[in-house]
């Protein structure tokens, strides 16, 4: 009987990691031969430091440490175990989903150097997934990886809108892990899952892939000029926003952690803001009181779409229909507020300064 139900539990999981939300953590595809065009050489010397740090590896041995959880201790709070699977399913899907790209890069690159760089990446983020699938096990909800590899559905994206959105999304999740490592170090008592421990080298690696994103769109300059620039502010606001939302889907995983959630996302905006500042052309004003106010709207929104879940009939698509013209029109307010231009660009660096 047990069985049965862990039988169960893995299906839903694997289930919820396979769905297409709008907001849930997609799979790509891409052109690799275009990215094994891209040139290295104005950025050789620091290409060859850092390649020499991925080789290094100095945290092949932070994932393979094991700790002891009791799941009983989850089960005295029902939503904030909901919560905290919802948390780990999708991060599973984002780690799992960089180390396939990651991965299909690297065996169809052509350039041995690029490949090189994509073949450390994926070693790390197949460590990141694989480490989130222990903790899933022991929760006896484990992600089946090879069915999301096979039954995923990919989206193909022009190497450069890759770049964008992977270099954010890896610099957000070295903020966000930063953010609550260093919280949860100042209140252990908040601790109530000892992953989080492992959130320090952890960001490290998300930190020195988005270094490798910099340098790489550094040395081809190209992708930060011109029209691309209104590509970046796109996916600047689809990423801010993106993650917003989610995290306020999830009020007693951070309740639990003693943290505003409103707060942590700004304090995460902030980080990733300072670090942007080494490649994109322009930073988003996200203290601008206008910004916020989009940001609630697409929250209130969102909320009234999902309120709809399951209810059909022409007045329930009529309304779904009106929801997400709002979404799409708030999205393009936001896109068209007044940015920070910047002067670039900084050294990069394989370690955090912070
Ligand atoms: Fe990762
Ligand atoms: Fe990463």
């Amino acid at each position: 009987m047990a069985e049965d139900s862990t039988a169960l539990d893995m299906n839903n999981s694997t289930k919820q990691a396979l769905e297409s939300r709008a907001l849930a953590p997609r799979f790509y595809t891409t052109d690799c031969d275009e990215i094994g065009r891209y040139d290295i050489d104005p950025v050789r010397e620091e290409w060859d430091a850092m390649m020499a740090a991925f080789e290094l590896d100095i945290n092949r041995e932070h994932f393979k440490q094991n700790y002891d959880f009791d799941p009983e201790t989850l089960e005295a709070d029902p939503e904030l175990k909901a919560e905290f699977l919802d948390l780990l399913v999708s991060s599973i899907t984002a780690e799992y989903s960089g180390c396939v790209l990651y991965q299909e890069i690297e065996s169809k690159v052509g350039d041995p150097e690029i490949a090189r760089l994509f073949r450390y990446m994926a070693r790390d983020e197949s460590r990141h997934a694989g480490f989130i699938n222990r903790a899933l096990k022991k929760l006896g909800v484990a992600v089946d990886l090879s069915v999301l590899k096979r039954d995923k559905e990919y989206t193909y994206f022009r190497p450069k809108f890759i770049f964008y959105a992977t270099y954010l999304s890896e610099k957000i999740g070295y903020a966000r892990y930063i953010t609550i490592y260093r919280h949860l170090e100042r209140h252990p008592e908040r601790r109530f899952h000892p992953i989080f421990k492992w959130f320090l080298e952890w960001c490290n690696d998300e930190f020195a892939h988005g270094e490798a994103f910099a340098l790489l769109m550094r040395a081809n300059p190209k992708l930060l000029r011109g029209y691309n620039k209104l590509f970046i502010r796109m996916f600047l606001v689809l990423v801010y926003t993106t993650m917003y939302v989610r995290d306020h889907s999830r009020p007693k995983l951070y309740e639990a952690f003693g943290m505003d959630v409103t707060e942590f996302d700004h304090t995460v905006f902030d980080i990733t803001t300072e670090i942007s500042k080494q490649v994109f052309p322009m930073t988003l004003n996200t203290r601008d009181p206008k910004f916020q106010r989009g940001l609630e709207r697409l929250l209130d929104l969102n909320i009234r779409v999902d309120g709809l879940q399951g209810v059909s009939g022409v007045g329930a698509t009529l309304k779904r229909l009106s929801l997400q013209v709002g979404i799409g029109t708030t999205i393009l307010r936001l896109f068209l507020l007044p940015t920070i231009p910047n002067e670039m660009p900084k050294q990069v660096a394989m370690q955090p300064a912070w």
